[in-house]
């Protein structure tokens, strides 16, 4: 097995972001914050338009929406959700927020006009699973959106991340994440990475369309 393959469950990521929820603002809110504005500045949003964020997390993004777009999330993860839900109260911002796996999504095809995952793909046990699952509800002509860190093989860190494989599920996310790989294996959509972004440029912004 690839060792970017390494497997990680569902229920026990599930409670590594339970425990993950009460100081993840703390340290992730602000740190990962450009990365999500450029994002999602990124998007075009028409009228009507709307939006699906998976492992939308404590809705750290929520406010970086225009208003006119209706916004739903899903994440496994009940407690980073209850803090979703308090931002959207806090924010006067109605959100449908939904307890629900990204590699299975319970939304009929063609859904939504934009979907967007932030920092997931390289937490979840299965990313192709999820960008085939996130194209199959978005509608034709929209975007979908990854940003991740992604490793370089050639660097030191890219070595050190490949070498902290084996502790991915006590971390809650694969350290060692090559774009290469993860481009083959969503083969459904040609990926065009928009730019790097946060701290070293070490996170990309992957986009592409539904055909
Ligand atoms: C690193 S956090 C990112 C949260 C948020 N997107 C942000 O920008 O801060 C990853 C989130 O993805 C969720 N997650 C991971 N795999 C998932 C899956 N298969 N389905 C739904 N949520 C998932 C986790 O519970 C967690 O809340």
């Amino acid at each position: 097995m690839e060792s970017s393959n390494v497997q990680m469950d569902l229920a026990s990521l599930e409670k590594t972001y339970d425990r993950y929820s009460s100081f993840y603002d703390l340290i992730f809110g602000a740190f990962f914050s450009p990365g999500r504005k450029k994002a999602i500045a990124n998007l075009q949003f028409d009228d009507g338009a709307s939006v699906l964020e998976v492992g939308v997390g404590t809705g750290a993004s929520l406010n970086l929406y225009p208003r006119h777009v209706k916004i739903t999330g899903v994440d496994i993860s009940e407690d980073m959700l209850r803090l979703s839900e308090k931002r959207a109260q806090k924010a006067c911002r109605p959100v449908d927020l939904y307890t629900m796996n990204a590699e299975n999504l319970e939304f009929p095809d063609n859904s939504f006009s934009h979907v967007v995952a932030m920092y997931v793909v390289s937490v979840s046990p299965d990313p192709a699973m999820i960008v085939a699952e996130m194209m199959r509800v978005c509608r034709p002509g929209g975007k979908v959106v990854v940003l991740n860190h992604f490793s370089d093989d050639d660097s030191l860190i890219g070595k050190f991340e490949k070498a902290l494989t084996p502790l991915s599920s006590k971390l809650g996310f694969k350290p060692y994440f090559p774009l290469n790989k993860f481009r083959q294996e969503c083969d459904a959509i040609a990926f065009e990475e928009l730019m790097k972004t946060n701290l070293l440029g070490y996170w990309s912004i992957l986009k592409g369309t539904k055909s």
